[in-house]
């Protein structure tokens, strides 16, 4: 195709209805699209083919029905990303991209509307669950991997939401007051980082960064990502975000998605009409317009709709399941373990009903439809767990007792279906497992979703939950028996004050289709867990710095700058419950033989770690940066590499070698990046606080 000479063709009107989209097909039971669950299409004008787009970071998600056809169109259904990021291992998120960027394009989808790489601020955001971490060098490079997996099939990406989409509170309107330094070093980082693998798309945020609208910031969107930042890609809008297309495609958005024209929310005017305005009274300029047409025919001659990819409708659906279960198994974090794990012959009373009802990941656009979920339970079974069958029907016959009169599921608004949250202290007769079982697991569940952020009480355990927990922590440590817990959430929770009631606690998220499996394999020491965490988990909510969270009202204020996460309990000195990468295996690694090397643009660090213990493992070793003190304040050390080892076999060892670009270890002033001269101390270890070998260097 002649791009310029198609734009010297088209008419306003075909320029405007390729900007804008045709409203939401596919959703709230309109079929009139070929593949229901798209939604977002960029429009066919000009004999060019419809480009459609789907959602999301665990999966393609596309509904499995259509009118008048018996087939189902299933995707499989990943980890969600925080747990992901948990693996710190950028191949399986390359295999997992790989997967989801299959079943897009055998789906007839071109752009998948993933990965979200938002900072996780606050425990309670409630898109944590879709967003990798607290750290932006974590979340870039995860994102950055997951990328380079889809678009290797031939379909695109659109990393989102470009920025400081933290909060869910107001989300449409709320202004989030940051500084440009926090901006630059911590919240805009990851998509910088990102960029390295050339996603197709950006998808702008909700919200106002400092005054403006993300969507409608030529700051952002074409200061930074396009003029300092390199982007040639295309950029669009959240769905229904902003207050005006005009300014929207002013400032670099180039596609408004999904177009409000179609009326189903039954808002405002039509973008079109709107930017037609705006061309009269100035706001914008044909050129504007004819920069978005370009960035928008860019994309299509790639896509596989425009060179007539014949979709099977048909993606290796086994072979995504065992890439989503490996997933889930490196993953998996185990927080404490007072030899209760791994669980080997031993009989093991399950308690909590999400053994049955496991969450496999959060709500929203997010969310995804599997052919199969294997619960907890199931994968025990599956694995050969030894458990208490009585105790696992008065479960099986008391979900399904609850679930017909009062905890009835019900459909939301936006077609949801949610299930009111099941009291936990409905087993009597504790002692009686007590006495039949060797040890005790309680699995703790959670949900949370898109358009509302955490409420606080979901943060602590209920009472129900506390009840349950004190019972069985009575009974089973009077007869001398273990008790652990299962944490099946997508954000943390207060663990600080009932955590010594347990000798265990398995962080195993939320893991998609194949949560039973991965979990059950790791319980039994199939294999030693090698997840550490891409968050910090406070003590105290009070301890944390993003506070008050959620801030219910027009603006959120960033106060603590760039002391995100462990950037500010390392830097405060205060105490974590668990620390930034920290995550226990069944074996035990050793570090050593440190050296470090450079020249004028890169850092080459090199150790070695060597499996001392029993079992094989994989192990995450990270590498921290202590800054010399310049003319502002630097955070106490900050992640600038990491990598995972292969599966290590007792007594093996694996040579480490990470470099570190110069100019990444920068910080931010007011006239720009800079890096300040002086001796950097090179801290590497197996957690933020775990630190085993360190040197120093003069930059
Ligand atoms: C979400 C996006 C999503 C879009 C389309 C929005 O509500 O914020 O992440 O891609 O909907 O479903």
């Amino acid at each position: 195709m002649d791009i310029d000479q198609m734009i010297k063709d088209m008419t306003l009107d075909e320029k405007l209805d390729f900007i804008v989209g045709p409203g939401l097909p596919g959703q709230f039971g309109n079929d009139d699209v070929e593949v229901r669950g798209t939604v977002g299409i960029i429009r066919g004008v000009k004999g060019l083919p419809d480009i459609y787009l789907a959602d999301g970071p665990a999966g393609l998600r596309i509904f499995p029905d259509r009118p008048n056809d018996e087939n189902k169109y299933y995707a499989t259904s990943f980890p969600i990303e925080s747990m992901l990021a948990s693996t710190w291992n950028r191949e399986i998120l390359k295999k997992v991209g790989e997967a989801m960027g299959e079943e897009t394009k055998e789906y007839g989808v071109d752009v998948l509307l993933a990965p979200a790489l938002n900072i996780q601020r606050n425990p309670l955001g409630g898109r944590n669950f879709e967003y990798y971490s607290e750290d932006p060098l974590v979340s870039g490079e995860m994102a950055a991997s997951f990328v380079e997996g889809v678009q290797s099939k031939g379909v695109g990406t659109s990393i989102k939401h470009f920025v400081a989409n933290n909060q869910e509170t107001n989300r449409m309107k709320i202004d989030t007051i940051v500084s440009e330094r926090a901006l630059r070093e911590i919240y805009l980082k990851g998509f910088e980082i990102a960029l390295k693998a050339n996603p197709w798309t950006v998808m702008t945020a909700y919200n106002k960064v400092n005054g403006y609208y993300c969507s409608q910031s030529e700051h952002l969107i074409t200061k930074i990502l396009r003029e300092e930042w390199g982007f040639d890609g295309l950029v669009m809008s959240d769905w229904f975000a902003g207050d005006s297309g005009a300014h929207q495609v002013k400032a670099g958005n180039d596609l408004i998605m999904p177009g409000k024209s179609y009326q189903v929310l039954d808002y405002r005017i039509d973008e079109r009409e709107e930017i037609k305005n705006g061309l009269e009274e100035g706001i914008l300029t044909e050129k504007d317009i004819d920069e978005a047409v370009r960035n928008l025919l860019k994309l299509v001659i790639k896509t596989p709709k425009y060179n007539n990819y014949n979709y099977s409708n048909k993606p290796d659906l086994e072979k995504h399941a065992k890439i989503a279960y490996e997933a889930a198994l490196e993953g998996i974090v185990l927080l404490k373990n007072n030899d209760v794990f791994p669980v080997k012959n031993q009989k093991v009373a399950v308690f909590g009903t999400a053994q049955i009802e496991t969450i496999k990941g959060g709500l929203g656009s997010g969310d995804t439809h599997p052919k199969y979920v294997i619960n907890i339970i199931d994968g025990f079974k599956e694995k050969g767990i030894n458990f208490d069958e009585e105790l696992y029907s008065i479960y099986k016959n008391k979900i399904e007792e609850l679930r017909k009169e009062k905890y009835k599921p019900y459909h939301n608004d936006l077609g949801h279906t949610l299930y009111p949250r099941l009291p936990q202290d409905i087993i009597e007769n504790i002692s009686h497992y007590a006495e039949n079982n060797d040890l005790a697991i309680i699995v703790i569940s959670r949900i949370s979703g898109e358009f509302f952020d955490i409420n606080i009480k979901d943060f602590y355990l209920y009472e129900d939950e506390i009840k349950l927990l004190k019972e069985v922590s009575k009974e089973f440590k009077k007869r001398n028996k273990k008790v652990a817990v299962l944490l099946n959430i997508g954000s943390p929770i207060e663990m600080a004050s009932w955590e010594n009631l347990v000798d265990g606690t398995m962080l195993v998220w939320q893991a998609g289709q194949e949560t039973g499996r991965a979990i059950a394999d790791i319980v039994k020491g199939n294999h030693s867990p090698s997840g550490k965490l891409a968050l910090t988990i406070a003590k105290k909510y009070e301890d944390l710095p993003s506070l008050p969270f959620p801030v219910d009202g027009e603006e959120v204020v960033y106060d603590e700058g760039i002391y995100v996460g462990y950037r500010y309990f390392d830097t405060f000195k205060k105490e974590p419950l668990y620390e930034f990468g920290y995550g226990l295996s069944y074996t035990n690694f050793e570090y050593s033989n440190l050296k470090i090397e450079n020249d004028e643009e890169k850092l080459y660090i090199s150790f070695d770690v060597k499996n001392i213990g029993n079992l094989p493992g994989k192990e995450i070793a990270q590498v921290y940066v202590r800054a010399p003190k310049g003319s502002i304040d630097k955070p106490f050390q900050e992640l600038k590499g990491f990598e995972k080892t292969k599966l290590l076999n007792p007594g093996e060892v694996e040579n480490i070698k990470i470099s570190i670009n110069i100019k990444d270890l920068s910080s931010y002033y007011c006239d720009g990046w800079r890096l300040d001269k002086g001796k950097y101390e090179i801290r590497v270890g197996a957690s933020s606080r775990d630190i085993r070998l360190i040197n120093k260097i003069i930059l």
